[in-house]
């Protein structure tokens, strides 16, 4: 069959049930499938159907970002402008593009911790950037902290060019943030605005999870990009908004886009490697406008919200019953994750081999998502989306086990 990155990173003799993975269920990607395959049918009816098979306008095809930018406008409930979009191959390469055309090695990231692990090596390994982790809490980055760190490194930050407009990167993911779930509250949006502004930051938001909002009716949190208000005398447009279709319809379309302001998009468009290749995923790009145009993106995304919800609630349940020490967590309103934090004395590392060992169950090592090493070695992060009910159920029982044996209690 065909291969995928779970299979290509480890294979064993044991089936390991993970709360690692962070991708829909089998179930609802195959539900997914279904939608695909009627919009293709209605794409390849269409007589206009070679342009999709054509090298696609630089920045995404009118009608598809024209689509994503009302259903956007809908789900957001403020308004999207497809100017303002360029289409990516997934919220990683959006990450890599920007990392590598605006920004140089060694220009200063700073990044909240904990944070998408793999999005810090992104930037700190592939792009040798300079990361600094910015302190968080419950409410995601400490303002006072990060105005500390960009006075500490202002050495660091680099004079602006036409062609690397910016001083320096802010890494983050405000909403329903990855590892934590937590989102950023309008107040300290607010100020960050400020500081982005005042030293001329650009911060790159990784705003994948913020349409998975589980609070029936309320619209998600307002994303740090509407902060960055066009109408305020001293806007000069500091934030991108990176979105994806990966986590609520799936991450095999590579399909992807960034709101960007318009000192962002002037650069863009002088890129040769968009100008070589055209859009980044073009052909997937026009199935999906066609999804959006019959109703079937919006009714997906009904349905995994539903689904996902439950899962939540069976795993924050499911940690209630079966973990047997004091540790903390906060139910999240929206997102992927659940952040656990045990007692100090726990090393999440033991736990983690003696899991997968004799429990068959596998989560994600705090210590992962710190931008500089020994930091939160006594937390997890369990994902809720790739399994269901039942499963999720199991394998918190066996954390629970391993727990147990761990603390010999
Ligand atoms: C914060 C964050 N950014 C980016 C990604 C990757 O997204 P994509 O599949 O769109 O590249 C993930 C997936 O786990 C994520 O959590």
């Amino acid at each position: 069959m065909f291969s995928t990155q779970a299979d290509y990173m480890e294979s064993g003799p044991e089936k390991i049930y993970s709360l690692k993975a962070g991708a829909p269920s089998t179930r609802l990607r195959q539900k997914c499938a279904d939608l695909v395959q009627k919009a293709t049918l209605s794409l390849h009816k269409l007589e206009k159907c070679p342009e999709a098979f054509m090298y696609g306008a630089d920045p995404g095809a009118t009608v598809f970002r024209q689509e994503l930018a009302k259903f956007l406008t809908e789900q957001y409930g403020n308004t999207v402008n497809h100017e303002d979009l360029w289409v990516n191959a997934g919220a990683s390469q959006g990450l890599a593009f920007i990392g590598s055309f605006l920004f140089q090695s060694g220009d200063v990231v700073f990044a909240e911790e904990p944070a998408y692990y793999i999005g810090l090596r992104a930037l700190r390994d592939d792009l040798a950037m300079n990361v600094i982790g910015i302190p968080s809490d419950s409410d995601g980055i400490i303002v006072e902290e990060f105005e500390k760190l960009i006075t500490e490194h202002s050495d660091k930050l680099q004079p602006p060019t036409e062609k690397k407009p910016y001083s320096a990167m802010l890494y983050c993911v405000p909403t329903f943030n990855n590892p934590t779930g937590s989102f950023l509250p309008g107040e300290r949006c607010q100020k960050v605005i400020e500081l982005l502004r005042k030293h001329n930051i650009l911060a790159f938001c990784d705003d994948v999870y913020n349409l998975l909002s589980y609070t029936d009716g309320e619209k998600p949190p307002q994303r740090l990009f509407e902060f960055d208000d066009k109408s305020n005398a001293d806007y000069k447009g500091n934030v991108i908004s990176n979105g994806s279709f990966s986590k609520f319809l799936a991450p095999g379309l590579r399909l992807g886009w960034m709101e960007v302001p318009e000192r962002v998009l002037k650069v863009l468009k002088t890129c040769a490697y968009a100008s070589s290749g055209g859009c980044f995923n073009h052909y997937i790009s026009c199935i999906i406008a066609i999804a959006l145009q019959e109703g079937l993106v919006q009714d997906h995304l009904l349905m995994v919200r539903k689904v996902f919800h439950s899962q939540l609630n069976t795993l924050c349940d499911a940690l209630d019953k079966y973990i047997p020490c004091q540790f903390s967590y906060q139910r999240p309103k929206g997102g992927y994750f659940v952040w656990v934090t045990l007692p100090s004395k726990v090393n999440c590392e033991k736990l983690y081999e003696i899991c997968r060992k004799k429990y068959f169950v596998e989560f994600n090592n705090g210590s992962r998502f710190a931008a500089s090493s020994g930091k939160f070695k006594n937390c997890m992060r369990l994902c809720f989306a790739f399994n269901e009910c039942e499963i999720i159920e199991h394998c918190v029982k066996q954390i629970g086990l391993a727990l147990k044996e761990l603390l010999n209690c």
